[in-house]
């Protein structure tokens, strides 16, 4: 199969409404869509992604008013959520509505909801005029795209269309909270810290990310996020062993850094996260063979970051 690139939204739009996939930027990461009413188009997604079939999508609207149409209720913390963070890198699960297939929440009672934030993707989903299933855009298992180009590279030929926008802003994915929990649980880290939603909320749980847990969320149940490479876990850079094919990421330079085959030194957690990803993909072009990628303190988006990195480097 062709896959269309295109710059244009409602060109991307019609391939969306003809039945087809298509991916498109958002303020997170690249999502690959689909209409939520036609369900071979949905099961596509799975089959492009490699996608395991118990993962659910979230459902991508351009406004809050489309919530009924894929979930049966709103819950009072939903609202609160509503009213303070979206348009938003947030995911909010709500029970589900009857009419939604049930393709696109792998067979659960809940949806997850997402309007983004991202005035390209809003332009998109627009002229979608349809709610939009949207997973990552990656090859499942793989670091998400922060890209099209990486879009391209996991997906080209799998796919019928790319709408090209800009790197994405975050480079980690939105935070998915649980609003049919009392109190809300966040299922999943993101670009939402769990201190904001404290500040609107009050309480609010975290699920345990232990893989021994039985996770609430059926994706982090799932290797992700991960390079080629092996990612190792490092507090300080001189863990980092020397070598050619030895690549080391994060906030403190390592003293030896002629003894390592690339170095990447972020300013700040958030150009940490948003770089990853394509740190990632530029070390596994390059035949890196270890990643070194040092931890950061458990707050703010450093939750999200750690979280992801920790994913990454688990086999
Ligand atoms: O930022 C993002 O969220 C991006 C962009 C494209 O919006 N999307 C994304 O989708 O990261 P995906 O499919 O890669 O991750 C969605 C996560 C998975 O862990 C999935 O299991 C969880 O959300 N999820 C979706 N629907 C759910 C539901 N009804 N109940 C529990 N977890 C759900
Ligand atoms: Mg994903």
């Amino acid at each position: 199969m062709a896959t269309t690139r295109t710059t244009s939204p409602t060109e991307a739009a019609h391939h969306l409404r003809r039945g087809n996939l298509v991916a498109f930027p958002t303020e997170t990461v690249y999502g690959l869509g689909a209409d939520a009413f036609r369900p071979d188009a949905v099961r596509r997604i799975f089959e492009a992604k490699g996608r395991p079939a118990d993962n659910p999508l979230i459902v991508h609207l351009r406004r809050q008013e489309q919530i009924g149409q894929v979930a049966a209720r709103i819950p009072p913390v939903a609202q609160h959520l509503l009213d303070t963070f979206v348009p938003g890198p947030l995911t909010l699960i709500l029970p589900k509505h009857d009419n939604l297939p049930s393709v696109v929440t792998a067979d659960l009672e809940t949806v997850g909801i997402r309007v983004p934030r991202l005035p390209l993707a809003q332009s998109f989903l627009e002229a979608c005029d349809t709610p939009v299933p949207a997973p990552s855009a990656n090859r499942s298992g793989r670091p998400s795209p922060t890209s099209w180009e990486a879009v391209e590279h996991d997906l080209g030929g799998r796919i019928d269309c790319i709408l090209q926008g800009g790197r994405t802003d975050a480079g980690v994915e939105s935070t998915v909270v649980d609003c049919t929990t009392d109190p809300a649980t966040v299922l999943r880290p993101g670009a939402v810290s769990v201190e904001s939603l404290r500040r609107t909320l009050g309480e609010v749980q975290v699920a345990s990310s232990d893989a021994d847990a039985a996770p609430r969320s059926p994706g982090t149940r799932h290797r992700h996020y991960a390079p080629s490479a092996q990612v190792q876990l490092v507090e300080d850079p001189s863990e980092a062993a020397s070598g050619d094919r030895h690549a080391y990421v994060g906030l403190d330079a390592p003293a030896h850094t002629d003894a390592l085959g690339a170095v990447y030194i972020e300013e700040d957690v958030r150009t940490y996260a948003h770089d990853l990803f394509h740190i990632f993909r530029v070390c596994d072009e390059n035949e890196v063979e270890v990643i070194y990628a040092q931890t950061v303190s458990p707050t703010g988006l450093g939750r999200a970051l750690n979280d992801r990195l920790r994913r990454a480097a688990a086999r």
